[in-house]
């Protein structure tokens, strides 16, 4: 029998003592491994990355600090305590900005406000507060969507129901949306919406582009770089779909110009309307106004608005079609407050939307138990104090999980991984104010998000449009659980078949 040499030994040895180590602490949600610290724990969770943060940070009260590979600089501070994520939001909102590591994982989003701190993100905040306000600009988009249910969203759910055929509803919400967000930022309409699915580059380029962002997150930050110098992997991929998306927009910018230049202010009508233009008109920030500006504007926008909406739909849709106590009580409230609308959704008009407060509360708890965007990245510029009593230095990273928060007892009570939209409504039967650091899924502090009403609007006419028409039937079997990505989609879809409703008719 051979003698074992010095190496066999110390690889056995070795071998005993990981096994031993993960035999000791594999029920314990936070194992620390020497040297590696916590990363191969997050490595085994990364299908379940988000129940993974949820369940530290209930076994943690709120917070905790993960720690890395010492050698790989990756300690981020978690949490999910509603106090301090409105000290970093809000109260000591200066120290907290999106950070270097933020700026070189979004790179794709420019100079852009979701990748801006300070003075330009003041600058960037300002022009698009001041055109989100403008009342052109809500009218439009409340046309821009309506329009769109009619002639696309029914006509294709009206098709697979004749056919009988299964249809992905998270797809063609990502299609509706993306068409949506493109007509009214850009003024042009991809039309990815349509009963062939066509594929269309720059819808599925964002796609891809989200996939590589999540990853960016979680792979080291030097095997990160590497993979990008060498262009090879999700690195390659992101760079072919930012290069689909720049030559979308920039072809873009160029057509609204001509067309602004060729048509006097005075000629200028519905069909000309887009926020490139109302920017593009923008006295106040004329000197800016370059096709670097338009492009990163325009980006932060399409991002903005097409997954957080397609996602959240998704989920609301789900969570209606697994609750048909929930989806009677939205029928109900349809047909006792617009009375007139017999049959045609479009009667519910802008006022007809703000009488539906079930409806209001029902997508209000679905954005709470999933959040288009699970988590938020932040980084303290001084060292702080939070008010957990957590010590932050500079420049450490900081994540909330806003999905974390919409599942804590502390805030929403024994029953908090329920959907009960009973818990939004008051006894006078209005919608309760709940505070932004608690319903975190539109971000609090001076960085909420400026889309809020627009979405509850978008939401709340889709739902109902759909909901009145048609019924939903899951499809048997198909499985349901959240991707990993910034963005909560679902991994395999929403598959579903659809039927007529009769009251709709
Ligand atoms: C259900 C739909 C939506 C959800 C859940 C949502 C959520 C959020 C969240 C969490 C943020 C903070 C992001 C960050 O700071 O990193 C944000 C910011 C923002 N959102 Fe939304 N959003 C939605 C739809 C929209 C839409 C439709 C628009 C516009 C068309 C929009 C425009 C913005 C803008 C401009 C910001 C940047 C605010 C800033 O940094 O000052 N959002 N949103």
């Amino acid at each position: 029998m051979a003698v074992l040499g010095i190496g066999e030994i110390l690889v056995a040895v070795l071998l005993f003592v990981v096994i031993r180590y993960w035999r000791l602490n594999r029920h314990t949600p936070i194992v620390k491994w020497p040297i590696l610290g916590m990363l191969p724990s997050l490595l085994l969770n990364v299908p379940t990355i988000f129940d993974y943060i949820t369940s530290l940070s209930k076994q943690e009260r709120g917070s905790f600090m993960f720690e890395g590979p010492w050698f790989l600089n990756m300690n981020i501070f978690v949490t999910s305590d509603p106090m301090n994520v409105q000290h970093i939001t809000s109260t000591k909102f200066e120290n907290f900005g999106k950070g270097d590591d933020f700026r070189d994982i979004f790179e794709v989003l420019g100079d852009g406000i979701f990748r801006s701190d300070s003075q330009l993100w003041k600058y960037n905040r300002t022009i698009l507060h001041s055109a989100f306000k403008q009342p052109s600009f809500r009218l439009f988009t409340h046309k821009t969507i309506e329009k769109k249910i009619e002639s696309c969203l029914l006509p294709v759910l009206d098709h697979a129901c004749k056919a009988g055929m299964e249809v992905d509803l998270q797809e063609l919400f990502q299609r509706l949306t993306f068409d949506n967000i493109c007509s009214v930022v850009l003024g042009f309409d991809p039309n990815c919406l349509s009963i062939e699915f066509p594929e269309v580059a720059g819808e599925k380029a964002f796609t891809e582009i989200e996939n590589v962002l999540l990853y960016r997150h979680i792979m080291p930050r030097c095997l990160r770089k590497l993979l990008k110098w060498l262009q090879v992997g999700i690195e390659k991929k992101h760079k072919q779909s930012q290069e689909i998306i720049d030559q979308m927009l920039y072809e873009q910018i160029t057509t609204s110009k001509f067309k602004m230049l060729s048509q006097s202010r005075t000629q200028a009508d519905d069909s000309q309307y887009s926020l490139l233009n109302v920017l593009m008109n923008n006295e106040s920030g004329k000197e800016k106004v370059d096709d670097k500006f338009l492009r990163d504007t325009a980006i932060n926008l399409l991002a903005a608005g097409r997954d957080t909406i397609s996602s959240g739909l998704t989920w609301f849709f789900w969570l209606v079609a697994t609750h048909p106590s929930v989806e009677a009580k939205i029928l109900e409230e349809i047909q006792e407050n617009l009375p007139q609308i017999k049959g045609n959704w479009k009667d519910l008009g802008v006022e007809g939307l703000g009488k539906l407060v079930y409806l209001h509360a029902a997508v209000s708890e679905a954005l709470r138990l999933y959040p288009p965007v699970p988590l938020e990245h932040k980084c303290a510029l001084k060292s702080d104090v939070l008010p957990s009593g957590h010590r932050i230095d500079a420049k450490t990273m900081i994540i909330y999980s806003l999905y974390s928060m919409g599942r804590m007892e502390e805030i929403w009570g024994n029953d908090c991984l329920k959907f009960r939209p009973e818990r939004w409504i008051s006894k006078g039967g209005g919608i309760i104010q709940v505070p932004s650091y608690k319903f975190i899924a539109f971000n609090a502090g001076p960085r909420s998000c400026l889309g809020k009403n627009i979405s509850f609007n978008e939401i709340k006419m889709i739902a109902a449009a759909v909901l009145w028409n048609f019924q939903i039937h899951l499809v048997e079997g198909h499985p349901i659980s959240p991707s990993i990505s910034i963005i909560l989609h679902m991994k395999h879809g929403l598959k579903v078949i659809v039927t007529k409703r009769s009251i709709g008719t």
